[in-house]
């Protein structure tokens, strides 16, 4: 089987490496893919917006099926565009990813089926969205409606971030087309959880409960980042606990995008609250989450290129998914100064000391290379990754990993599931 992943960082990473182990694959190409994904897979310098040069790819090298892993892509219909072509690719199709790319459509659908998340508006216009929000009690929640790279979400404690959010937004445009439409939330309190799952538009197959940590700083403090680390499994989804999300999350959500013409094929990510033992939507993604998917895919005992295909093949229930019992912890490395500006290109040293180790694998996140070097080329550079028989023996791994890696002025949390080992 010929593999094409879409995508350039440490998901896209995992994914490969999952994929470079099965059996079933004797080519596996990636684009646009980095330094690290470039050692398991003839990486392609086509960019993972460019749908016509991906097809031609495709196309051109017979590839058996294309695995999308970013959400850009999707919303612009790539999924759409290869089946018309005839070609085998897993992602939603545009109108199915919608569950992602617009809050709005995302809400509307969690109201007609019943899903439980917190109360919104949603609003086109300043003046409304302020006189609104003068109502609204603290903290509120600002969104952007469309795709802002994660960073379109504003858990404001004063009125003054409100307000400034929702003009930044609206106004501004500062997320461009994806703040035409503000969705103003209910703040929820809890814990927050990942819940993805394989969807083939009928069976829904979820996966390991994953924990992310968003928050740049020790204690989940400061900005929102693209995700600092992860862990799984999260002793947070007990069997009843993911028993609800499937009835209550998974299940009525897939149902209603079949409801509405729009089946969806892919992993369907159920970000969550949890409060009290229910589970509240904070958003879906219609893809793997990044950095989830890193501490996920190396519990998968199950062949990945076999879940894949009986996704795309409509047999998502003849596959039963085992899992391997243990527990794996990622650590990001990222370059200092992100999430706002940071330098690259800067050579990053103790890479090989770490390859080869039993039980650990270092995803790039962003890297590319520099005549022999592997140089930093991104915010989040790396995703360093170990698993073992505990969470505890995973964290120490990773740390330790993650301590002979280094690169001028790497910034990482010291505190990866530290809220579940103490
Ligand atoms: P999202 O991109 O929608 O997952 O939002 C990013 C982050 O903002 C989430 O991981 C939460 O930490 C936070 N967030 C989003 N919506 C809410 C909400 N309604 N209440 C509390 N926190 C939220
Ligand atoms: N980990 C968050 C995301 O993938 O969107």
């Amino acid at each position: 089987m010929k593999i094409l992943v879409v995508g350039s960082g440490g998901r896209e990473h995992a994914l490969v490496w999952k994929l470079a182990s099965s059996p079933r694959v004797s080519q596996l190409y990636c684009a646009p893919g980095n330094a690290g994904i470039s050692q398991l897979a003839t990486c392609v310098s086509v960019p993972a917006t460019d749908l016509a040069g991906l097809k031609a790819f495709a196309e051109d090298n017979a590839v058996d099926l294309t695995v999308v892993g970013p959400e850009a892509p999707l919303a612009l219909g790539i999924a759409d565009l290869f089946r018309e072509n005839k070609l085998k690719v897993f992602g939603p199709t545009r109108n199915a990813a919608k569950i992602e790319s617009s809050k709005s459509f995302a809400k509307n659908l969690m109201m007609r089926q019943r899903i439980p998340t917190a109360e919104a508006r949603v609003f086109e216009s300043v003046r409304p969205a302020l006189d609104y929000l003068e109502r609204c009690a603290l903290p509120i929640v600002v969104k952007a409606d469309g795709l802002a790279q994660g960073k379109g979400v504003v858990v404001a404690r004063t009125a003054q971030v409100a307000k400034d959010a929702v003009i930044s937004m609206l106004e501004h445009r500062t997320f461009g087309d994806a703040g035409t439409r503000v969705m103003i939330e209910e703040c929820l309190e809890g814990e927050e959880l990942t819940l993805m799952a394989f969807a083939d538009g009928k069976t829904v197959a979820p996966m390991l409960a994953a924990q992310d940590h968003k928050r740049l700083g020790e204690g989940d403090t400061g900005p929102n980042t693209g995700g600092m680390g992860a862990y799984a499994p999260a002793p947070l989804a007990t069997p009843a606990l993911r028993y609800a999300i499937m009835r209550d999350v998974l299940h009525p959500a897939i149902e209603g995008l079949s409801r509405v013409g729009s089946p969806f094929f892919g992993v369907l990510y159920a970000g969550l609250m949890v409060k009290d033992g229910t589970p509240y939507v904070l958003e879906f993604n219609a893809r793997f989450g990044d950095p989830e998917t890193q501490v996920v895919l190396p519990l998968l005992k199950t062949d990945l290129a076999d879940v894949l295909e009986a996704v795309v093949e409509h047999q998502l229930d003849q596959i039963h998914l085992e899992w391997f019992e243990e527990s794996a912890v990622c650590v990001v490395m990222a370059s200092g100064g992100y999430p706002g500006k940071y330098a690259q290109d800067l050579p990053i040293t103790g890479l090989r000391d770490v390859s080869g180790r039993d039980r650990v694998a270092v995803f790039h996140a962003g890297t590319a290379w520099n005549g022999p070097d592997v140089v930093t080329a991104g915010g989040r550079v790396l995703g360093v990754t170990a698993w073992g028989p505990s969470l505890r023996a995973a964290h120490d791994r990773a740390y330790e990993a993650g301590r002979r890696i280094s690169f001028e002025g790497q910034y990482f949390r010291t505190d990866i599931a530290g809220r579940v080992l103490t």
